[in-house]
């Protein structure tokens, strides 16, 4: 089969072949014990899951809900450590908890590799990945983001009230990969849409969801023939030319991972620099001290990634089993949460604060074990920067409206609306 053959078709083309697995009924209704009943999509818990997590972890460790077609809560650092580190045990098929689930069929490679791959082909995705996510690689991108977050902040005029996630953080992580994969910047818009189709519609109806897929499908099948025509030095042609075991990577292969490196890449991203600058605009003396200490940063950052960790993963238990106190069913969902462990008051002093000089910080907000995140030198790189730049410009500012700010709920928690008043 010659290179261009692999992409020749759509996604309409390519879904005979692609298992959907069991779907399950959307279920809206609000939640009645979030021991029993929980669900990561209530707008309660997208408005503040912690005091959720930290009534969980005194009443009942693992939680359970029937909804998503049965699924798990661990919100102890010792269990959800335990999960990430148990890959034998509990599948990464696929790390969404929704409301259709994946046939054992497509492990170990799952729809988006490395994250949805299982050992012993996960090592081998993940490694084709990894030159590009070097620290070193990232340093070189430093100086075209910093310029990007001045442009930004020249864009937002001398208005009093601007908004800090859509006028700001949203913009910084879609340009640095859109950059990356060589994808056109103005199609940044479709990148905000993919995402919420992604993270935020897991509950919608299935058929919606695999519609949904197939235009994300299709738009990478567009910019991939594009980089056939034109080759180029970024990461799409360099996907496309890759191989694994003598062959080249399978269509789906390449489509699944440009998929997660534009959904992760970006909506992690922007919630983490969102939640700091919310923190910053609602704690005055923290953000005082910040500027007053630049040399803060560090550990601030991390603070920040700890307290407000963006990202929550799934997995999915492989055979019956007890764990936790829980007897878990084969094909159960686990609802992987890297921002609960981060709040156990057994791994951190202080859990519940937001202590922005903490010495020791040994946090899970990129994950634990094998799929530790893969673009944390970027993300580090982009958060450091983006916050560098606006505490520069915007010395002073503070919530301009709290009830307008609205948190992302699902899976990637973060303001998507942040309304600050400057000055
Ligand atoms: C603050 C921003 C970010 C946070 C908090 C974050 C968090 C995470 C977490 C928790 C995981 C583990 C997933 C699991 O255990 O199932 C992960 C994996 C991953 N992340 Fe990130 N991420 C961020 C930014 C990025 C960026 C900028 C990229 C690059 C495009 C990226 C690419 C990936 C990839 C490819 C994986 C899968 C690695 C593997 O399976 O081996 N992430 N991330």
């Amino acid at each position: 089969m010659s290179v261009d053959d692999r992409f020749a078709k759509n996604f309409a083309d390519h879904i005979e072949e692609r298992p959907f697995g069991t779907r399950f009924t959307p279920d809206d209704s609000p939640v009645k014990d979030w021991a029993t009943d929980w669900s990561h999509i209530d707008e309660v818990w997208a408005a503040d899951p912690y005091a959720i997590q930290d009534d969980l972890r005194e009443r009942c460790p693992v939680a359970h809900t029937n909804r998503f077609g049965g699924a798990w809560l661990p919100v102890r650092w010792d269990d959800v450590a335990a999960i990430a580190h148990d890959s034998e045990r509990f599948t990464s098929r696929t790390v969404v908890v929704g409301n259709f689930r994946p046939p054992a069929e497509i492990e170990p490679v799952g729809g988006i590799p490395p994250i949805s791959s299982d050992p012993p082909f996960h090592h081998d995705a993940r490694k084709l990945l990894l030159p590009a996510f070097t620290k070193s690689a990232v340093s070189k991108l430093e100086p075209a983001t910093r310029a990007f977050c001045h442009k930004l902040i020249d864009d937002l005029g001398d208005r009093d009230v601007v908004d800090a996630a859509t006028e700001y953080a949203q913009h910084i992580p879609a340009r640095v990969i859109a950059d990356m994969l060589g994808y056109p910047p103005q199609d940044a818009h479709l990148f905000t849409e993919f995402i919420e189709q992604s993270l935020e519609g897991i509950n919608n109806p299935a058929e919606e969801r695999i519609a949904a897929m197939g235009r994300q499908f299709d738009y990478h099948m567009q910019q991939i023939r594009a980089h056939l025509d034109e080759p180029r030095d970024d990461l799409t042609s360099y996907l496309v030319n890759a191989e694994l075991y003598g062959n080249k990577l399978e269509t789906f292969h390449v489509v699944g991972t440009m998929i997660l490196l534009l959904v992760a890449g970006i909506d992690t991203t922007w919630s983490a620099i969102g939640a700091s600058l919310w923190h910053l605009a609602s704690n005055p003396a923290d953000r005082e001290r910040l500027v007053a200490e630049p040399e803060l940063l560090p550990t601030a950052m991390e603070e920040f990634l700890r307290a407000y960790a963006p990202v929550t993963m799934a997995r999915i238990v492989k055979q019956d089993m007890s764990f936790g106190g829980v007897e878990m069913k084969a094909e159960d969902f686990i609802l992987l949460s890297f921002p609960a462990a981060n709040r156990d008051p057994s791994q951190f002093d202080r859990a519940a604060e937001v202590v922005i000089d903490r010495e020791v910080n040994r946090h899970a907000a990129f994950g634990l074990g094998i799929h530790r995140c893969l673009g944390s030198h970027l993300a580090r790189m982009e958060l450091r920067v983006a916050l560098e730049v606006w505490l520069e410009r915007i010395p002073r500012f503070s919530l301009a409206d709290a009830d307008a700010v609205r948190w992302a709920g699902g899976q990637v928690r973060g303001p998507r609306t942040l309304p600050v008043r400057i000055g």
